[in-house]
Order: C-alpha cells, then structure tokens, then sequence
C-alpha cells in the first residue's frame, strides 16, 4: 500500500466494534431477523439487547424472548442476544459498545427515531446512532400487528420463524 494511502484505517479497523440492536422483540419477527443480518454482514459484532419493557405489557418473558431471538440468529457466528433493564445509553456503556442499530421501516418511524437518537447522544455522546432499513417486504411488519393476526387465528407464517409461531399459538390457546 502506498504511503499516501495509509491514514492509519487499518488500525482502527481492527479494533473490534461492538453495535447494539436494542428493542423489546415481543416476539422477534422476520423484520427483526432482516435487519440484524444486514447489521452482521457490516459490523463485526452484533449484539441483539432485549429490553425487559414491563410497560409494554410483554406477551413473552423476557427469558422466552432471548430464547426465540437466539433460535433466529444461530447461524450467524457475530451476533449475540442479551437481556436488559436499565437505560440503553447506560447498558450499551456498560457493554463497550460504541454503535446503537436502529431500522426504520417508513418515514413515521422517523420522528419518533429522531428523538430517540438525540435522547440517547444526550445520554451517551461517544454511542452513535446507525439507521437501517429491513427489505420493503417487511416494512409493514409490527410485533403489535403479529401477535393481534396470531390472537385471532391468522397465518402469520410469512412473518415470523415456526418457532415464534408456535410460541404464539401456544400462549393464545393457554389465554384462551
Ligand atoms: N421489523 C419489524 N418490526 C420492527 C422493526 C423491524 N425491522 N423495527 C421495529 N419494529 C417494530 C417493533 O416490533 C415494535 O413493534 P410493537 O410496538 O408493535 O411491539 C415497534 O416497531 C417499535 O419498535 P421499537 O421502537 O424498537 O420499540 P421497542 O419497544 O421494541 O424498543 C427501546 C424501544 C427498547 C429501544 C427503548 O424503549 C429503550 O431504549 N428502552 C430502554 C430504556 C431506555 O433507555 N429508555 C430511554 C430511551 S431514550
């Protein structure tokens, strides 16, 4: 490589960069997937962190939530999935992490990430905030609507994984 050309990219780029995926993933869908296989194929580590989020009135505990984001990222070797309940600019400290993943699906999504990503800079100004956008195919996809198609007896078979939709065949015929 030619003096000229060595601005001292190789060193940085060897040093491992740790971006956290955050959300509360109840459940992960084929969106979630998407985009956290898209993080993997730039970043050299990826981290799914699973919020508690008590106030979203989760449908799966936080356990079976870890669980069935693992059983989606098996096969990528960079990708890991954790739980949390603290502020994500503390945790993502707490984890080395110096990139926050978030996607955006439409342009409602933007107000709402706007805030969010200022807040966490506020918070955490060495974290940056990094966008992405899952395949238009599943820009439409909510965890809400999934389970609300799953509740009522629909195919949600295009959107999420056999295991996710067992899960939920399985909690909506406990609830009844
Ligand atoms: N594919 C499919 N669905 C997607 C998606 C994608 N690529 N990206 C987002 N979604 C869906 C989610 O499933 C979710 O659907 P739902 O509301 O129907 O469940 C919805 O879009 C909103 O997602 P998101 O904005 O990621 O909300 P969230 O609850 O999943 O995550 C946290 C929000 C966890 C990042 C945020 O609450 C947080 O940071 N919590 C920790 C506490 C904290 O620090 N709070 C202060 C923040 S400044």
């Amino acid at each position: 490589m030619p003096d000229w050309l060595d601005c001292g990219q190789q060193d940085s780029m060897s040093t491992e960069r740790i971006a956290i995926y955050p959300g509360t993933f109840d459940p992960i869908t084929n969106g979630h997937t998407d985009l956290v296989a898209r993080a993997a194929r730039v970043l050299p580590r990826v981290v799914v962190a699973i919020a508690e989020s008590p106030h979203k009135k989760p449908l799966f505990s936080l356990e079976e939530r870890i669980e069935l984001a693992r059983s989606q990222v098996a096969g990528l070797g960079n990708v890991e999935v954790v739980g949390f309940n603290n502020l994500l600019a503390e945790f993502v400290q707490q984890f080395g992490a110096t990139i926050i993943i978030r996607g955006l699906r439409a342009v409602s999504d933007f107000e709402y990430e706007f805030q969010l990503a200022s807040m966490n800079r506020h918070l955490a100004p060495d974290v940056e905030t990094l966008f992405l956008t899952p395949d238009e195919e599943f820009s439409f996809i909510s965890s809400s609507l999934v389970k609300e198609i799953a509740r009522l007896h629909g195919d949600v078979s295009e959107f999420v994984c056999d295991e996710v939709k067992q899960a939920m065949q399985r909690r909506f015929a406990q609830s009844g």
